[in-house]
């Protein structure tokens, strides 16, 4: 697996540290950052230096265990206090995909769970939870992309929007990851990449990712999405998530639901493949997902010499939207494939 830069998260050595790969360097420079401030790691999540709903969630797990462990001689009560108000920084930081606050949660809950202990004691639980986390994501992965695999064949076309890979994960990933494991196994697929405007997460990440493990990619812009559905290249799409409503509604990268609208009139299966840690049953439907806004810049001039619209012009910049869950053919988790109706379907995994 060592062709998948699966180390792209991790605690540093000294536990008081985060290691992570700038994905936004990607695929032009390999740099990894040692995050020790709170700040540096509010902003490489922020900016997407780590970024894809799983890597968020592991990344935030890595960040507070470590802001702990540099904390671990403050008086207790000053600990916990100090402990609550870190995770809900880093918690601010990113507010679509679920995973984060899913993480930070489950380290709150740990540190609540020990009224005894020390504050030493809370940031060693805090470090084993966090890995954890991040080991029950790479089983989680390896079985959801077993379970995708069974939906495609020898020789199929695939197509993906974003980036659900091993960077946005441990290891397979969620979307590609049947493709990688199929790989793997001597099957070949022909995968259509969307290369994801604004931030190109397709362009710089899948199409490197798939690349470099051998699987036969063809890189698209947004817009042609329909032009390969049509010629008849496609026969499933395969997308992420970044969080799934009750209902099933999915959110996940801008643009996702126009390639499950096209996919519908084309008579092509639509799936979502992600780890139960991406499903919010608090959130009823797709209309009670926030969606993140971001800087109109990334539209304009990022990634141009020069802006491309006028400095008065307005933009729009959501980076998520929600696909209607009569679009999605089956939701595929590491526990198996959901299909509708998946307010049951969902509840039933918990
Ligand atoms: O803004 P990003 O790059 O974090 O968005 C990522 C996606 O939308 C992914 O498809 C999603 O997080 C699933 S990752 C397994």
């Amino acid at each position: 697996m060592s062709q998948y830069l699966s180390d792209h998260v991790r605690l540093g050595d000294d536990c008081a540290s985060v290691v992570i790969l700038d994905q936004t360097l990607l695929p032009n420079e390999v740099k990894y950052l040692t995050l020790r401030e709170p700040e540096e790691m509010f902003e490489a999540i922020r900016l997407l230096r780590v970024r894809g709903a799983p890597a968020i969630g592991i990344c935030a797990g890595y960040c507070l265990a470590a802001l702990a462990e540099q904390r671990k001689n403050l008086a207790p009560a000053q600990f916990r206090v100090e402990l609550h108000r870190l995770s809900q920084h880093l918690n601010s930081s990113r507010p679509t995909a679920v995973n984060l606050s899913w993480a930070l949660n489950r380290l709150g809950a740990q540190a609540h769970s020990m009224p005894e202990a020390s504050p030493a004691q809370i940031a060693a639980a805090l470090r084993d939870e966090a890995i954890a986390i991040h080991q029950e994501d790479i089983a989680m992965c390896k079985a959801i992309s077993g379970h995708g695999l069974t939906l495609i064949k020898d020789g199929d076309g695939v197509l993906t929007h974003c980036n659900a890979g091993p960077l946005a994960t441990s290891q397979y990933g969620t979307a590609l990851g049947p493709l990688l494991l199929g790989r793997e196994r001597g099957m070949n697929f022909h995968v259509f990449a969307d290369e994801t405007r604004p931030l190109l997460q397709g362009a710089r990440l899948t199409s490197y990712e798939l690349q470099r493990a051998g699987v036969d990619v063809t890189l698209i812009c947004d817009n042609m999405a329909s032009m390969v559905m049509k010629n008849g290249w496609i026969n499933a799409c395969f997308v992420g998530c970044d969080r799934v409503a009750a209902n099933g509604d999915a959110a996940n990268k801008i643009g996702t639901s126009g390639v499950a609208i096209l996919a519908k009139h084309y008579g092509i299966p639509f799936y979502v493949l992600g780890p139960t840690s991406t499903i919010d049953l608090n959130c009823p439907t797709g209309d009670n997902i926030q969606i993140e806004l971001r800087d109109p810049e990334e539209i304009k001039s990022k990634f141009y010499a020069q802006s491309m619209a006028l400095p008065e012009v307005k933009c729009y910049n959501p980076a998520f939207d929600v696909t209607d869950h009569a679009l999605i053919a089956g939701i595929v988790t590491e526990k198996g494939i959901c299909r509708p109706p998946y307010t049951q379907s969902l509840a039933a995994l918990f």
